[in-house]
């Protein structure tokens, strides 16, 4: 058994050990929304938590702080992927509004999708699972849905399969790219995996073909693949098999 799984206890107990009333004053506590498990609001009071790794708050107040904490977020337009912007929202502090209760100081965003792209963002304070996600000697995969303007070339799937030269000279590795569409001269709908981090790379390996992105959304990342039920906006730790996938994963 994996030791994550022997950790779990139920929270009633867990704050029933640390004193904050009976297993029956917890259950109601619970029922009334009082209690938050990652930031995120907790009505049953059997629920299994990891006191290592889960922050459990009572009424705001943190009462077990996880040390790592692993959120995914569907980012939305407008929101910079910092920790900090004096002119527009960061996508911590959209966690930090929407939070049910308190949420560690020290979160940041793994990587940065641009202020106009959508998706999958994995916020955490592991900063090494960080650093393996993204060191560009990992090529982890990153999957994205990109609508383009323009006419894709017939043959962009074998142009992306053995790497672009963008404007700038510079050559990505080999990408894979699906059309969902029909390309016509009114654009089309794609679906494009890349291995590396470049600054703005979707956005201009189409334009080296001479299409230009006008939606992009990511969709995975390595093993993590973006929850269709967040909406935009919307987050929610991730799963102890997620993480666990996602610090095995390798290419
Ligand atoms: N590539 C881009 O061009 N923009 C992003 O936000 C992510 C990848």
């Amino acid at each position: 058994m994996k030791k994550e799984a022997e950790n779990r206890i139920r929270l009633d107990k867990l704050l029933a050990d640390l004193g904050l009333g009976t297993r029956s004053q917890i259950k109601e506590m619970a029922r009334k929304g009082r209690i938050q498990v990652n930031g995120v609001p907790e009505k049953r009071a059997d629920a299994k938590v990891d006191p290592e790794t889960d922050q459990v708050a009572v009424d705001g107040a943190l009462v077990a702080v996880a040390r790592f904490q692993y959120y995914m977020l569907n980012k939305p337009q407008g929101v910079v992927s910092a920790t900090e912007d004096n002119v527009h929202d960061t996508v911590i502090s959209l966690i930090r509004r929407k939070a049910g209760g308190p949420v560690r100081k020290d979160l940041f965003p793994v990587g940065r999708l641009d202020i106009d792209t959508e998706g999958l963002l994995l916020i955490t304070n592991d900063g090494e699972l960080a650093h393996n996600l993204l060191s560009p000697r990992h090529h982890v995969d990153k999957r994205y849905f990109a609508k383009v303007e323009g006419r894709l070339p017939a043959d962009a799937p074998e142009r992306f399969a053995r790497g672009i030269t963008l404007l700038d000279g510079t050559k990505t590795m080999a990408a894979e790219l699906e059309i969902l569409t029909e390309a016509s001269d009114d654009g089309a709908e794609t679906v494009l995996t890349i291995r590396e981090g470049k600054f703005h790379q979707v956005k201009r390996m189409f334009e080296a073909l001479g299409c230009r992105v006008v939606f992009l959304k990511r969709l995975s990342m390595g093993s993590l693949v973006l929850d269709e039920s967040l909406e935009a906006g919307e987050y929610r730790p991730l799963s102890e098999e997620e993480v666990e996938e996602l610090k095995r994963w390798r290419q």
